[in-house]
């Protein structure tokens, strides 16, 4: 694994945040059927209901749940009667099964970013929808993933077509309090990170290479300057790389995995383990003598990480991060998600552990051949 970080870029490219980006607002999955995938993040992942709507409340061809959790907002939409717009949801799940559709940012002025973008090379996918409280618009991304922008006036409605809904007690030891990062796998990662360079304005901040011998894959990370918004762009380099793998299963590029902050990985990974989620399978080997000689001196006890099965990546000095990825949850073998706890000056994605694990399980392979 070779990696390079990148300081800010002595001349930028464009002005600081053209677009008035301030965070993810929300990920919209197109799925096969709301009511279960809302149970699923309510049951699995700690969330609690916070609207609903249907073509009663005003949504058009579509019913939608909105759960979340913190900063978190998820929503889970699937299509609703014969219109058009419950069509173009059918042929999306048709095409790709269940998936990240929308990856909506907050903005300061939705109509300045929309226009914006648009002037910056941006394709409008919906034109702006505005009230007093809340304006939107949407552009095209990499597949057939699309940005929203998304400008809240006054607190407290999630969208036009929404009714709030009682939300449960968020009683759990989950802890999820924002989205850390949101990863893309696409077949031509340059220019993705020159479209994100451009219209975004955000800075490349990172490239890694990574080829564990079983796959090779390169990525490139786009970050917004506060550090709010972090993206990683994944492009295959090997024909048996995962990212080919998830390219052929989606039927293109898409959202690979999407990754939650916690501020204690061990009660929440505990937590979603008892409530039935599963994760990435990691061999005892992972925690040999080379956890300590990989990641050196870490606050947590390593049997208790053994225990629950979580990784440590240490990206500098003085930071390293802690993290774990489940079992991807759709049908096709296409989206996962990671839970994540930054520790210090922590920057990195835990690249380390792609060999780490390649490694380890290739000591089990050895050890199982000698027995
Ligand atoms: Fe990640």
């Amino acid at each position: 694994m070779s990696r390079t970080f990148f300081d800010q870029p002595a001349e930028r490219k464009t002005a600081v945040n053209p677009l008035g980006l301030k965070q993810f607002d929300h990920i919209e999955f197109w799925v096969d059927n709301a009511d279960q995938w809302r149970d699923f993040f309510v049951q699995k992942y700690g969330m609690v209901p916070r609207a609903y709507g249907d073509t009663t409340t005003g949504l058009a061809g579509r019913r939608a749940h909105l759960v979340g959790q913190g900063r978190v907002n998820f929503l889970v939409t699937e299509p609703q009667g014969e219109g058009a717009e419950a069509e173009v949801v059918r042929a999306h799940l048709e095409k790709h099964g269940c998936g990240v559709r929308d990856v909506a940012f907050r903005v300061t002025d939705a109509k300045h970013a929309f226009t914006e973008a648009q002037r910056r090379g941006a394709n409008a996918v919906h034109p702006l929808r505005e009230d007093d409280r809340i304006a939107t618009a949407s552009i095209a991304a990499y597949g057939d993933t699309i940005h929203s922008f998304v400008e809240r006036k006054q607190p407290g409605e999630f969208l036009p077509g929404f009714k709030n809904v009682a939300g449960g007690i968020d009683d759990r030891d989950i802890n999820f309090a924002m989205i850390d990062h949101v990863v893309a796998n696409v077949d031509n990662m340059d220019e993705w990170v020159t479209y994100y360079e451009e219209v975004f304005g955000l800075d490349l901040f990172m490239h890694f290479d990574i080829n564990t011998g079983r796959s090779a894959l390169m990525s490139k990370v786009v970050s917004s300057t506060d550090g709010w918004i972090k993206m990683p762009i994944n492009e295959p380099s090997s024909a048996n790389s995962q990212i080919q793998e998830f390219l052929d299963q989606y039927s293109g590029p898409g959202v690979q995995h999407i990754a939650l902050l916690t501020p204690n990985i061990i009660a929440t990974i505990d937590e979603m383990r008892k409530m039935g989620q599963s994760f990435l399978d990691v061999p005892d080997s992972y925690y040999d003598n080379s956890f300590e000689e990989r990641v050196g001196k870490i606050d947590e006890d390593k049997e208790e990480l053994k225990k629950l099965r979580i990784l440590v990546d240490r990206d500098n000095e003085t930071g390293y991060l802690l993290q774990l990825f489940t079992q991807c949850v759709f049908a096709r073998p296409t989206l996962f998600f990671e839970v994540i706890q930054r520790k210090g000056t922590s920057m990195g994605f835990g690249e380390g552990n792609f060999r780490a694990l390649f490694e380890a399980i290739e000591r089990e392979q050895e050890r199982r051949g000698s027995l």
